[in-house]
């Protein structure tokens, strides 16, 4: 699937960038080969337009940010998150037509990211329960780019077959080739539920992340796909600790994704670092 060649994906949200990331100038992005521009309104909310100045074509990235308004960096006009140019240095008294203005995109933040659609959303970004519980903690894993598409990632997710084989050092068991058990359920056009149990063959290392008291030989996934692009991965291990990995690959383009991950765990006051757990990850 070329995925710019898809309208319809242009009707969901996606994560583009951590709001860490968008701080005091206009930063660029492309989504579905679409290039956007990012950067923060008045009150600190993300806003987004096409990167292309109404003028003369110039790249607003590029520019900078004044009283949440991004500035054009060729002749300075000003622009607002809705898109309408409001303010021309050049024009002293005229008021600046209403027609120049650039076409702006759905754009809001949430988990700590701007995220944005380009059409008419199909729904809304998903609600993930762990983010408003105050037994987990937040982490941020991955901001990446990856040569590859989004649909690839999603099957990759899906498949609970290539643990055995792929992941044999570290959380497949390459003596158990299928899934112990696999059952899917609550299947609609924009949703999926699936439930896993895998054999774990380096018991040790699970152990010792999971901070697990009893032998970790294996280990359930619950995962639930929203559409298109995004994974909710819930893990279950023997000493009852969950562990929520939301993936969420980007499309850049045809051949490019930004890998948005982040994590919801529920050990706040544990000793197992941020660091410790991206590692494992990786
Ligand atoms: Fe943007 Fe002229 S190209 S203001």
């Amino acid at each position: 699937m070329l995925v710019t060649q898809e309208p319809n994906l242009r009707n969901f949200w996606y994560a583009v960038m951590p709001m860490a990331e968008l701080v005091d100038t206009p930063k660029p992005f492309m989504l579905l080969g679409q290039k956007i521009v990012l950067w923060r309104d008045e009150n600190g909310e993300p806003a987004a337009l096409e990167d292309r100045c109404c003028h003369r074509s110039a790249k607003l990235s590029r520019g900078t940010v004044k009283n949440g308004c991004v500035v054009c960096p060729y002749h300075a006009w000003e622009f607002a998150p809705s898109g309408a140019c409001v303010h021309m240095p050049q024009l002293s008294e005229r008021k600046v037509p209403a027609n120049y203005k650039v076409q702006a995109y759905l754009c809001q933040q949430r988990y700590g990211y701007a995220w944005v659609c380009l059409g008419e959303p199909v729904y809304s970004i998903p609600d993930f329960p762990e983010a408003i519980n105050p037994a987990f903690r937040q982490i941020h894993c991955f901001n990446e780019t990856w040569n590859t598409s989004s649909p690839r990632v999603i099957e990759n997710e899906l498949d609970m077959g290539h643990f055995a084989v792929v992941h044999k050092g570290t959380i497949g068991n390459p003596d158990v080739a299928l899934p112990l058990t696999y059952e899917l359920n609550d299947t609609s056009s924009t949703s999926l539920h699936l439930c896993s149990e895998i054999s774990v063959r380096t018991v040790g290392q699970q152990q010792k992340n999971t901070r697990s008291k009893v032998e970790v030989t294996s280990r359930v996934m619950n995962v639930n796909w929203f559409a298109p692009f995004i994974i909710r991965l819930q893990l279950t291990y023997p000493s009852g600790l969950q562990h929520v990995i939301i993936n969420h690959p980007t499309p850049i383009d045809d051949g490019r994704i930004q890998v948005l991950q982040f994590h919801f765990r529920d050990d706040k006051d544990s000793d197992v670092s941020v660091e410790e757990l991206i590692s494992f990850e990786r």
